[in-house]
């Protein structure tokens, strides 16, 4: 390479890192579409199946792999065109693949269905639990272990077959659903030395915050007790801080937490191929900030994104979102009815208060008026 263009090109590289990790710029998110069955206007999310469409990449040529006699598998080509994609970028802009992994089926996802929406939202959900079981930072069932095992095959046999670009870097929400999806999905896979599964606990990649308590996590102490190998992020409170059993955070709301860890991620994460394991409302969240098509998840399914990300000046930042909770009513005995509505729509047949029905000890009910952050990887 010529000196002077050897001068130039490090200096661009230089120029794009430090967009990268400038905090104060705007970061404007898009999802690159015409990659994924998952963009396409017309795939069926209710009937998709991740395991059966090679996790939905479209069989096609690229601009960076035209012409290459090399035999590549899809994801390989895909591998080369998103690194020419990056290569050919401007020094504002980077691409990313996330996969967001729902976790598998939880006892309060099992609980939903037994006793119905209605009178799950307005009074079971709202208990730690019946008899049998507990749901409040529900752990995942039979089902949900069977549906992170399915992930995990489909993972390896990605990696044998398709010689996939496995994630270099792993997120997952706090809540015990996650760490559990998360630790079932990548422990034992064939994974390069060089990208071990070493996730990093994300307070912001929680479920949407309800009354529910299955939102409401456990303690730092216990995730790190139950979770060893993984890493929590720095500022991570001891107790939650943020589910107080009283109002709920709307979808707003999320939406302002959702850009917030995608944010962090993309400002301090240099790796391109992400793994990020949560929640179907959350996730939802996290696909509207980046402007992908509405796409739900099944229990354990994961979704691919090709992502754009722009570093604007702090200038280009629109005014702040106010973050507002709304406060929830429930009932204090099973409802007969409800409907889905505003409030919950919880027709009780005893009294409708907003007195949370389990012990709390956050008693900030008004919610938070910012999110906690900004976080640091462990690592
Ligand atoms: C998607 O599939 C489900 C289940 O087969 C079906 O009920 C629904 O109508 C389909 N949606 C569209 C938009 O075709
Ligand atoms: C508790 O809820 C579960 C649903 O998750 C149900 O299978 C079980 O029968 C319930 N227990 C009682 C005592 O109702």
């Amino acid at each position: 390479m010529h000196a002077l263009t050897r001068v130039a090109a490090v200096a661009a590289l230089v120029a794009s890192c430090s967009a990268a990790l400038d905090p104060s710029k705007y970061v404007q998110y898009s999802t690159v579409t015409g990659y994924f069955l998952q963009d396409e206007p017309d795939t069926n999310s209710s009937t998709f199946d991740y395991t059966e469409n090679n996790f939905g990449l479209i069989k096609r040529n690229y601009p960076a792999t035209n012409g290459l006699s090399a035999k590549l598998t899809q994801w390989q080509k895909f591998k080369k065109q998103v690194d020419v994609l990056n290569a050919k970028a401007s020094a504002d802009t980077v691409y990313k693949v996330l996969f967001l992994g729902r976790h598998g089926e939880g006892y309060h996802n099992a609980a939903e269905s037994f006793y119905g929406t209605p009178a799950w939202n307005c009074y079971w959900a709202e208990l730690n639990g019946n008899e049998t079981v507990r749901w409040a930072d529900a752990k995942i069932t039979a089902l949900g272990i069977e549906q992170a095992q399915v992930a995990h095959d489909f993972w390896q046999q990605e990696i044998d077959e398709q010689k996939i670009q496995v994630p270099q870097s792993y997120y997952t929400s706090p809540l015990s659903r996650c760490l559990q999806t998360a630790e079932i999905t990548f422990s034992g896979l064939d994974l390069p030395a060089k990208y071990p599964f070493v996730p990093t606990v994300k307070e912001l990649l929680r479920e949407g915050i309800s009354i529910h308590t299955c939102d409401h996590r456990r303690s730092k102490s216990y995730i790190e007790e139950k979770f060893p190998s993984y890493v929590i992020e720095a500022d991570f409170s001891e107790d939650d801080e943020l589910w107080n059993g009283v109002t709920k955070e709307v979808p707003d709301a999320q939406d302002v937490r959702s850009k917030k860890w995608l944010d962090q991620v993309f400002h301090e994460d240099d790796s391109t191929w992400i793994s990020v394991t949560s929640h179907s409302g959350e996730i939802a969240s996290t696909l509207r900030v980046l402007g992908h098509q509405v796409f739900s998840l099944a229990t354990g399914a994961v979704i691919p994104v090709l992502v754009k990300a722009k570093f604007l000046p702090a200038s280009e930042k629109p005014p702040p979102t106010p973050i507002s909770w709304t406060a929830s009513s429930h009932c204090t005995s099973p409802p007969k009815t409800s409907i889905e509505s505003k409030d919950q729509g919880c027709r009780c047949t005893g009294s409708k208060v907003t007195t949370p029905l389990v012990k709390v000890t956050n008693t900030n009910t008004a919610g938070p008026t910012s999110y906690p952050g900004p976080y640091r990887r462990g690592i």
